[in-house]
């Protein structure tokens, strides 16, 4: 089967091209081979590869930088997101589309269902729910949306490289304790969005999807800390304080509480480990070389 992976140069997008390369016929395009906010371009690609499964896992995802760049979000997110469902519907192709918690406000006090209302905070977040909404309406036949949360994976921009980063090179660091969410590695959320592709009962659906559990930033920057210590022992690691949001101001404003309902794509792709098992499993197995600076390793 022929399948189109957009944003190939990303976190999801790496990890994606990895596992469906035994499995598919797979063209994965850049975000210099393909822009999907050039709707001719999109057009282009799809006439040129003729994908039966297409995931979008491009996006503009610099989420305080959007407040700035209200445009270029939109652009990516938005008109690009309708690019590619205007072109799966045009085609016949099955299209899976991803999306964020930050749809969300945060006050809920139990995690959202995928029918929740969204009502978005900052600029990337309506970008991402205006992307949505532009997929089921050009594409409800052939798209599913999975939303996920908290993303991390080996050699991306994410959270987890970045503590392990600051941990190796401060004496201190003070990390937010009241925005709780769940941490997700790009392994599974690659591993679920290749089998929602082959699950026709997931078509015109929104989903949502996370490794299991809960966790505030410092929870997860603390399970970091205790791991590295265990993996680099002989290194000196930065101690963590917890702080409120308010002491640690930010461009975009985020959900307080952003856990997403999962039952539904559980039933339909299983369920995803804790997120600590799999942060054991990424930071003691994985390569070190992915996800420390070669400098840092000691
Ligand atoms: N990261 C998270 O915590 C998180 C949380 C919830 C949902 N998500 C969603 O998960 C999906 C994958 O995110 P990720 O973590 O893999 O993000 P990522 O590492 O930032 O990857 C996104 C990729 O899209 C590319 N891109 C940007 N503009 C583009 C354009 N106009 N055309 C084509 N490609 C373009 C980026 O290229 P450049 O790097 O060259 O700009 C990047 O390679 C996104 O839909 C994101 O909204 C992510």
């Amino acid at each position: 089967m022929r399948l189109l992976i957009t944003g190939a140069g990303g976190q999801l997008g790496r990890t994606l091209q990895r596992q469906a390369a035994p499995h598919f016929e797979v063209t994965a395009t850049t975000r210099e081979q393909l822009d999907i906010g050039d709707a001719e371009a999109v057009q282009a690609v799809f006439r040129a590869t003729r994908p039966a499964l297409v995931i979008n896992a491009a996006a503009y995802t610099a989420v305080d930088r959007a407040e700035s760049e209200p445009e270029l979000a939109q652009r990516v997110n938005a008109d690009g997101a309708a690019h590619m469902a205007r072109e799966a519907a045009r085609t016949g192709a099955r299209l899976l589309h991803v999306s964020t918690d930050f749809v969300f406000d945060g006050q809920a006090c139990a995690p959202y269902p995928p029918d929740a209302s969204t009502r978005p905070l900052g600029v990337y977040g309506r970008s991402k729910r205006d992307g949505e909404q532009a997929v089921m309406q050009h594409a409800p036949e052939q798209a599913t949306i999975l939303r996920t949360a908290w993303v991390y994976g080996p050699g991306g921009h994410n959270f987890v490289r970045t503590m392990l980063r600051l941990l190796a090179e401060k004496p201190a660091l003070s990390v937010v304790s009241d925005q709780i969410g769940t941490p997700t590695h790009t392994e599974g959320l690659a591993a679920a969005l290749l089998a929602l592709g082959g699950i026709d009962a997931s078509r015109g659906c929104i989903l949502h999807w996370t490794d299991s559990g809960v966790a505030s930033w410092y929870d997860l920057a603390m399970a970091t800390r205790t791991l590295a210590a265990r993996r680099w022992p002989k290194r000196p690691l930065a101690e963590i304080t917890p702080i409120p949001t308010r002491d640690w101001p930010t461009p975009a404003h985020r959900p307080p509480y952003s856990v997403l309902d999962t039952a539904a794509t559980r039933e339909l792709v299983g369920t995803p480990p804790h997120w600590q098992v799999r942060l054991e499993r990424a930071l003691l197995h994985d390569a070190a070389e992915e996800w420390l600076p070669e400098a840092a390793i000691g």
